[in-house]
């Protein structure tokens, strides 16, 4: 079922027209549905059933406060990676025991706070990050909850850019080595060893490379056993993909049945940190045609958003569907659409035939991962601003930046 629907001609977000949202917003607004943000964690924590575990959404997704805030009201929990994420969590009503904390290089600061608020678990990725968080626990004379995230060396075969789990990836510990990093951990006297973490890569399409990671998992955990260290956790970390165009990841149910089975008999809870497949396919980003440029040799259809809003055409190569906001009759060509900013990578989409017209609406499909969080500020481009759309109403959940914004916090020399 697609949240953003066509009727008739037009197109739009649950049961409100996307030409709405643009009148009442402007463009480039990003738009979430929340019907579909809640249907995908649905599937998430039904496949998971009374199995014991949690279902830790990965805020570098899509760190927005509206959307956090409605996982959070569904029970979720918590995937996050610095200290702003943290923060955002908690604004947004996370529950701090449903938080796990991963990421290569925490600080020091990151690291006090979350003991403080008491997160589930942290996914420790280097010796040196647990020699320091043993430290911080002691300081505070508690305890910190710890996975290890192992590499497993697995191939995940997605774009290399977002796989994480090879043995020369940056992430991680590497497996063999996992076991003496435990018992040092044990030794430590202000950890409490909970768990093992890995996260392999993301937009990953097949099962095989979850369930090869899963199978070394579970071998360290029984040698583990074998040296008297039982974990309560296993963490097989997100990464599964989503349809953009023609791709067939496994159903989110379907993974996590597997998972599930191959945990049968071992008293393990099933913690899972999925990002993109919770809300790339509950966003889109909507925006304007400027100017039609057509040349000799291609036509370019230059738009109001670009590489700033929206960068993972310029840096994965991805591809992400284009639909006009209003269905024409007129005749399609094929276009580049490109944005404003200064450099050939700006582009989000190449090669699509539309009909297109100066001043038309378009909306770049699947966009509600990894879209806004990961846009800048360059060329001095104002953020666009963000919208979830409940039914036939919309809710401005983030203010389109103002010029204001864009320099807050610089000043002249003296
Ligand atoms: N857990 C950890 C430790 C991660 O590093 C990530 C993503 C996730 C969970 C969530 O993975 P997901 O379920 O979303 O695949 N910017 C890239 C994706 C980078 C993913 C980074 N880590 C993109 O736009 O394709």
């Amino acid at each position: 079922m697609s949240y953003f629907p066509r009727q008739q001609a037009h197109l739009y977000a649950e049961a409100l027209p996307l030409a709405d949202i643009a009148r009442q917003f402007g463009t480039p607004t990003y738009v979430y549905s929340r019907a579909a943000l809640t249907d995908a964690y649905n599937q998430y924590a039904t496949a998971l059933g009374d199995h014991d575990g949690l279902v830790c959404f990965a805020v570098k997704a899509n760190s927005n406060l509206g959307v956090l805030g409605l996982l959070a009201d569904l029970g979720a929990g918590f995937d996050i990676v610095s200290e702003g994420e943290l923060e955002r969590v908690l604004l947004a009503g996370g529950k701090p025991e449903r938080i796990v904390f991963s990421g290569v290089g925490k600080t020091a600061t990151a690291i006090r706070k979350a003991l403080e608020v008491g997160v589930h678990c942290f996914n420790v990725e280097s010796e040196a990050e647990l020699e320091l968080l043993a430290d911080i626990a002691k300081q505070l004379d508690t305890k910190a909850p710890i996975s290890l995230r192992v590499n497993p060396d697995v191939d995940a075969q997605t774009h290399p850019y977002i796989s994480t789990g090879l043995k020369e990836n940056k992430f991680g510990i590497d497996i063999q080595r996992a076991p003496q990093v435990y018992k040092r951990a044990a030794a430590l006297g202000s950890l409490n060893i909970v768990g093992v973490d890995c996260h392999i890569g993301s937009q990953l399409t097949q099962l095989t490379p979850f369930i090869d990671a899963l199978d070394r998992l579970l071998a360290l955990i029984d040698t583990l056993k074998a040296d008297g260290i039982v974990l309560k956790h296993i963490d097989i970390g997100g990464g599964l993909g989503v349809t953009y165009r023609d791709e067939t990841p496994p159903p989110i149910g379907s993974l996590i049945a597997q998972v599930k089975e191959k945990l049968q008999g071992r008293n393990l809870a099933l913690v899972m940190e999925p990002g993109r497949s919770i809300c790339a396919n509950a966003g889109v980003l909507l925006a304007e045609v400027l100017f039609l440029k057509p040349t000799e040799h291609k036509n370019f259809a230059i738009i109001d958003a670009a590489m700033n809003d929206n960068i993972r055409p310029a840096l994965y190569q991805a591809w992400q569907d284009v639909q006009p906001v209003e269905l024409k009759t007129t005749e399609a060509k094929t276009w580049d659409l490109v944005g404003p900013v200064c450099e050939t990578g700006d582009f989000l989409a190449k090669d699509r035939t539309l009909a297109l017209a100066a001043g038309d609406l378009i909306a770049v499909m699947s966009t509600g991962a990894y879209g806004f969080t990961m846009s800048s500020n360059y060329n001095s481009r104002t953020r666009a601003a963000e919208v979830i759309v409940d039914g036939n109403r919309a809710y401005l959940v983030r203010e389109r930046e103002t010029l204001a914004d864009l320099t807050r916090g610089e000043s002249l020399l003296p």
